[in-house]
């Protein structure tokens, strides 16, 4: 058996810095180190404020970076601190007898495979550093997310900067969800480990399956070939997006029926071959992993010769992009076909709740189309996000709509309620429980347009506040009432199209 005692992690982001706690906390006789270029997100990981939210997560860190007294820890003996974090990133893997990277694996933006093949750059990188600096059979696993074959990648560097000397290399890809990190972690359904079929591959597989075991039943641990554990993550991620792109295409056809998509999905999801899960009908699937994963995987499907795998795939994405489109234009055909001098307010930015991760939200596709018809402003709410990630995301949309400057059509708000103050419309884009749980505002004197837009709950529902009915285009709107009445929504946000018959607008889609 091959002796663990430090573990280096390569990136401190939404997968290393979780993992590496988690095994931290499972293995307190194991040093584990993560490593990131980042001055900022490292001291962020050492200090109160982590620099990702994940429930659960603080107090993982803080037993294993900080350490408990056996007082503290209640049953637990004292623990001495066990988990660090540094941008010492050569030093570091000098000493380290595992490497686990976990680096960015973005969509390349250009050049060949543009939009579609994977960035290596930040992986690269990190296998560089290893190879040239690691002690001499230090095992490299990758844990970032990447094309099938890159084990193949990583011996040309090693090789190539260290001749003959071993490393094995390990793929043991990471299935968390942001929003249940923890829990993914401490509780997994499987741990994949691929390896090469030789010796020295397998003794590496055995190690890093040792320190797993320190909490996960041997039974969870599947040893696989290492093309099959570089491929199962992909696999996986195009398997999930597609129920949702599935479900999703069923939503469009309920809209032109009269079927109710919430009704669908829990009889089909009953059938015990297709089970409940991922076929709630919404916006689609945001984050940043299942575009840029089934991305991934049409380009290595053309590139290795099969246009029909590759086509099959990309329908998965376009259906993606047709429901987000759907969504906005139909906002727009709600409001009169027009948002001139009209606010629209964005409940929720993060892809899904429980996490602050901005990246690859719905809702920039949302917006970039509303903002095509020039409204009056977009207000935004979101509990985690910063306003600094949601500008940041928002920056690609600078050059046309110049949303980032002071007095521009785009702001971010730290309060709901100033949020959808004087708005023609509040859309629920994120599955947040604090929209959910809004209690009913008092009855209106006027009925008010409530809609739940088809086929797009719960990351897309739309709200018409009262003052859209009074709302004339060539007079001067009414005073907006001091606190602006957000419909309540219902309670399971069950997806249906409520048509309204004295609606003032054309609701037909
Ligand atoms: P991230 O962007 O949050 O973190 C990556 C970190 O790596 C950054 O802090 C960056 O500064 C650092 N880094 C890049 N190159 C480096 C180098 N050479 N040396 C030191 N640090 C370096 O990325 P995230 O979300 O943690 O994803 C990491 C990988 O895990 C990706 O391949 C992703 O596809 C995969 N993954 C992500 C999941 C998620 O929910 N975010 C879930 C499962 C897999």
């Amino acid at each position: 058996n091959v002796p663990i005692r430090t573990v280096c992690c390569i990136g401190a982001g939404y997968v290393g810095g979780p993992t590496a706690a988690v095994l931290a906390l499972h293995n307190p006789h194991v040093r584990v180190v993560v490593v990131d270029r980042d001055q900022k997100r490292i001291d962020a990981w050492k200090g109160r404020h982590l620099p990702i939210h994940e429930p659960g997560l603080g107090d993982v860190v803080r037993a294993a970076r900080d350490g408990t007294s056996d007082i503290e820890a209640g049953t637990e003996a004292a623990r001495q601190p066990n988990l660090f974090f540094s941008t010492a990133c050569i030093e570091t893997i000098k000493e380290a007898d595992i490497c686990l990277i976990s680096v960015n694996t973005p969509t390349k933006l250009r050049g060949v495979g543009a939009g579609r093949a994977t960035d290596m750059a930040a992986f690269e990188g990190a296998c560089r550093d290893v190879a040239m600096y690691a002690k001499p059979g230090c095992i490299l696993v990758e844990k970032s997310t990447v094309p099938c074959k890159t084990g193949q990648l990583i011996k040309d560097i090693m090789e190539a900067h260290r001749p003959g000397v071993v490393f094995p290399v390990l793929s043991n890809p990471e299935f968390l969800s942001e929003g249940t990190a923890v829990r993914d972690l401490m509780q997994p359904d499987r741990v994949v480990i691929g390896s090469e079929s030789t010796i020295s591959g397998h003794r590496a597989a055995a190690a890093l399956a040792n320190l797993y075991a320190a909490w996960v039943p041997r039974s969870r641990i599947a040893p696989i070939n290492i093309w099959s554990s570089e491929l199962c993550k992909l696999a996986a991620n195009a398997m999930l997006a597609q129920r949702i792109s599935s479900i999703n295409s069923i939503s469009a056809i309920c809209e032109k029926t009269g079927a109710d998509v919430g009704e669908i999905a829990k009889s089909v999801g009953m059938d015990p071959r297709i089970g409940p899960q991922f076929l709630k009908a919404g916006l689609g699937f945001g984050g940043s992993c299942f575009r840029k994963d089934i991305a991934s995987l049409t380009y290595l499907s053309e590139s290795l010769g099969l246009p029909e795998v590759a086509a099959y795939w990309q329908q998965v994405l376009t259906m993606n992009n047709f429901q987000r489109d759907r969504f906005a234009r139909h906002v727009i055909a709600t409001l009169n076909n027009s948002l001139r001098g009209k606010k629209v307010t964005i409940l929720g930015y993060a892809f899904k709740k429980n996490t602050g991760d901005a990246r690859e939200s719905p809702a920039l596709d949302v917006i970039r189309i509303l903002l095509e018809e020039g409204p009056k402003s977009i207000a935004i709410f979101d509990p985690l996000c910063s306003e600094a990630d949601i500008k940041h995301e928002l920056s690609v949309l600078e050059k046309d709509f110049a949303v980032c400057k002071p007095d521009g059509p785009v702001e971010v708000l730290q309060d709901p309620y100033t949020a959808c103050a004087d708005s023609n419309a509040v859309l629920v884009l994120t599955d947040w429980d604090m929209f959910k749980n809004t209690k009913p505002a008092p009855a209106p004197t006027k009925p008010t347009l409530a809609e739940s837009y088809d086929g797009a709950t719960p990351t897309g529902v739309l709200h018409i506040t009262p003052k859209l009915e009074q709302t004339n285009l060539n007079s001067k709107p009414p005073t907006p009432p001091r606190t602006p009445k957000i419909s309540p929504l219902p309670a399971d946000i069950a997806c249906r199209l409520i048509p309204e018959p004295s609606c003032p607008i054309d609701c037909t889609e």
